[in-house]
C-alpha cells in the first residue's frame, strides 16, 4: 500500500494534489511519501518483532538527506557501500554503530574513514579486501568489526543484471571455502569477527531462494561456532521485491518474510539485520512528467514526455515496467487506448514502455511513473545535458523541495576550462 491515490478526481501524495507540486516546481520531478517510507520501515521492524534485530535502510535506493533523515528518526540503520553514502548516512544522523558497510571494492581511504569515524561493521567480500582491511585497522590501532559474504550459490530467480548470488556473480565468497577465511580472519590482530552476511539478489519474489540461502547460512553458523568463532549476528541482505504492477501477484509480505527468518534462523539465538532498499523506498516515490506532444506515427502514438531515460533509467537498463497512471483520474469506463511513451532523449532506449494502454492523453497532461521511488533518482545522469531533476517529499499537507533543481548556469559552470584555451 502507498499514499499516492485519486481524491476528487485527482491524483494525491498523501493530502496534497501533485498538480499543485507540478504548479510548484516544474516538470518532471520525484516525489515522495514519508507515510510511504514509514511505513514500510515499519513492516520490516515489526516483521522481525521478538528477535533482537536492526533494520539497515539499503540508502543506494534512494540517498537523499530528508529521505534519511526520514528513516534514521525512527530508528532505522543504514547499509552503505561506499564512503560517499557513508558521510550521507552519519550527515543525516545515523551513529555509526548503526551503519553497515558492504560492497565489493572498499578502499583503504574508505576503510579508514569509517574507522576512524565509526561503524557496526564491514560486510568483507574477499581475501584480499580482508588484509587490506587488517592493516588498516592496525595502523590507527583499531580492530575492525567483520562479517564475511558468503556466496551460497543459489538462483534468485531475478533480472540477471541484479542477482548476485550465483557463483558466476563477483559477489562474497563461495560458501564452501567459507572455513578457510574465517580460520585466515581469526587470526588477524586488527580484525574481529563478529558474523555472517548474505546477500543473494534485488526484486526476489518468491522466499524460497531466501530460504536455501538462509538454510546455508544456519549450518554454516553451527560449523564456524564449532571452529570457535563467535558468529553473533547474520546480516541476510536486502533483496525482497515489489509489486511493480496492479495486475501481477504481489510478491510476500515483509512479515512472511519475517515469519520465514525466525524459522530459518531463530534457534540460533543470533542478532538479525536484513538490508531493504527497493521495498522502504520503491513504492514510496514516483516520477511525475508532462506531455510534450502527441506524435501520431504509422499505426502508434507516440506520447513524448519530458522526463527521460537520463531521470528514470531502469525500463532502458533492466527493460523495468513501470506504471504510468494520469494525473487527472479518468472518468469512469473511458476507452483506453495504446501509447508508446517515450522521452526526448536522441536513443531508441529512451522507450518507457510500448504499446501500454492508456486513456487518452493530450500534450500538457500530467502523468506519474509509479514504483520510482527506488533506483530512481539516484541513477540519474545528465546525459543530453539535461539538469538532474528535482526531489520533493511529502508530509501530510505539507510538501517541500528536498533537491533543486539545478540552473542551467549552475550545470555549466560545474566545468573548468584549462588554461590553454
Ligand atoms: N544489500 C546489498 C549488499 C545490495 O547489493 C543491495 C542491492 C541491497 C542490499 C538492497 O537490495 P533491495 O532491497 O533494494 O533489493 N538498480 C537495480 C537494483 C540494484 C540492486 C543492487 N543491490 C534496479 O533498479 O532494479
Amino acid at each position: 500500500m502507498d499514499h499516492f491515490l485519486y481524491k476528487d478526481g485527482a491524483l494525491h501524495a498523501e493530502d496534497v494534489p501533485v498538480s499543485e507540486i507540478a504548479a510548484a516546481v516544474g516538470t518532471p520531478f520525484y516525489l515522495y511519501s514519508t507515510a510511504t517510507l514509514l511505513r514500510h520501515y515499519a513492516l520490516f521492524d515489526e516483521a522481525l518483532e521478538g528477535t533482537d534485530h536492526l533494520v539497515c535502510y539499503a540508502m543506494k535506493a534512494a540517498g537523499n538527506q530528508a529521505i534519511l533523515k526520514t528513516l534514521a528518526q525512527a530508528g532505522a540503520g543504514m547499509d552503505v557501500v561506499s564512503v560517499g553514502e557513508y558521510l550521507r548516512a552519519r550527515a543525516a544522523g545515523v551513529p555509526g554503530d548503526k551503519i553497515v558497510f558492504s560492497g565489493v571494492g572498499k578502499t583503504t581511504e574508505e576503510m579508514r574513514t569509517a574507522l576512524e569515524g565509526g561503524i557496526r561493521q564491514f560486510n568483507v567480500e574477499s581475501e584480499p579486501e580482508l588484509e587490506a582491511l587488517n592493516a588498516v585497522a592496525l595502523s590507527l590501532g583499531k580492530v575492525a568489526p567483520i562479517t564475511i559474504r558468503v556466496n551460497p550459490d543459489v538462483d534468485a530467480r531475478t533480472h540477471a543484471k541484479i542477482a548476485t548470488g550465483k557463483s558466476e556473480n563477483k559477489f562474497g565468497i563461495p560458501i564452501a571455502r567459507a572455513r578457510e577465511v574465517y580460520a585466515l580472519a581469526g587470526r588477524m590482530q586488527g580484525i574481529e569477527i563478529v558474523g555472517i552476511d548474505v546477500h543473494i539478489g534485488s526484486q526476489l519474489t518468491d522466499l524460497a531462494p531466501f530460504e536455501q540461502a538462509y538454510r546455508l547460512v544456519a549450518e554454516l553458523t553451527e560449523t564456524l561456532r564449532a571452529d570457535g568463532h563467535d558468529i553473533r549476528r547474520l546480516d541476510l541482505g536486502g533483496g525482497l521485491g515489489i509489486p511493480y504492477t496492479r495486475s501481477n501477484q504481489a510478491p510476500p509480505l515483509p512479515l512472511e518474510y519475517g515469519a520465514m527468518i525466525k524459522r530459518t534462523l531463530g534457534h540460533l539465538g543470533c542478532e538479525i539485520e536484513i538490508e531493504p532498499g527497493r521495498l522502504i523506498a520503491g513504492n514510496a516515490g514516483i516520477m511525475v512528467s508532462r506531455v510534450i506532444y502527441l506524435k501520431s506515427g504509422e499505426g502508434r502514438d507516440f506520447l513524448i514526455v519530458d522526463g527521460a531515460m537520463n531521470d528514470l533509467i531502469r525500463p532502458a537498463m533492466y527493460d523495468a515496467h513501470h506504471d504510468i497512471v494520469p494525473v487527472l483520474e479518468p472518468e469512469a469506463g473511458v476507452e483506453q487506448r495504446p501509447y508508446d511513451i517515450v522521452g526526448p532523449v536522441c536513443e531508441s532506449g529512451d522507450t518507457f514502455a510500448r504499446q501500454r494502454d492508456l486513456p487518452p492523453l493530450a500534450a500538457g497532461d500530467l502523468i506519474a511513473f509509479r514504483s520510482a521511488g527506488a533506483y530512481g533518482a539516484v541513477m540519474a545522469s545528465e546525459y543530453n545535458a539535461r539538469p538532474l531533476i528535482p526531489e520533493v517529499l511529502v508530509k501530510g499537507d505539507q510538501f517541500a523541495v528536498i533537491r533543486p533543481r539545478p540552473t542551467f548556469d549552475e550545470m555549466i559552470n560545474r566545468d573548468t576550462i584549462p588554461g590553454w584555451l
